[in-house]
């Protein structure tokens, strides 16, 4: 009697134990490798930057990306930044494809609102054009 309840529970709990591990699983996948691409709403896609990318506005940008992202994103934009090594996501590198095919809308509401390790901006850089004022300093890290 005893070792037949043993046969039967055996099974049956390793069954248990596999279901719950296939759900962790599933979890850890949404949550992590499920959803990697940052993407914006359309509608932030379509906005258009109101601030004109001249002498005097990317020097300004230069400025506040030195101050505000260089310690993750480095000099360059490449994601070499001294802080970036600490961080559990990778910055990406501003001089790919990958970030500057993206529309102005698109990285003024990454920088915004930012995402895990990417802090929002939307308190610290108080001006919505200086928000702007950064999306045209990226465009000057693009590879040539
Ligand atoms: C504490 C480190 C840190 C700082 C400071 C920081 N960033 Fe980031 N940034 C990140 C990380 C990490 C990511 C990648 C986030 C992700 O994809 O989950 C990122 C992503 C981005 C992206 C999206 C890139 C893409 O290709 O989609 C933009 C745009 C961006 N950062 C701009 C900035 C700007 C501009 C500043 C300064 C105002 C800044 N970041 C400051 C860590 C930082």
């Amino acid at each position: 009697m005893k070792t037949q309840l043993k046969s039967t529970l055996m099974p049956l709990s390793l069954a248990i134990f596999f279901c719950g591990w296939l759900a962790i699983n599933g979890f850890i996948n949404v949550n992590q490798g499920g959803d990697k691409k940052w993407v914006a709403p359309d509608a932030e896609k379509n906005v258009k930057n109101p601030v004109k990318a001249d002498d005097v506005n990317i020097p300004a940008g230069k400025t506040l990306y030195t101050k505000h992202c260089k310690s993750c994103h480095g000099t360059g934009g490449k994601g070499d930044g001294t802080k970036a090594a600490e961080l559990e996501t990778p910055c990406g590198d501003f001089t790919t494809d990958d970030t500057q095919k993206q529309t102005d809308g698109e990285l003024h509401y990454k920088i915004k609102k930012g995402k895990d390790d990417m802090p929002s901006f939307e308190k610290k850089i108080l001006a919505d054009e200086d928000l702007w004022t950064l999306v045209n300093y990226m465009r000057t890290l693009k590879k040539k």
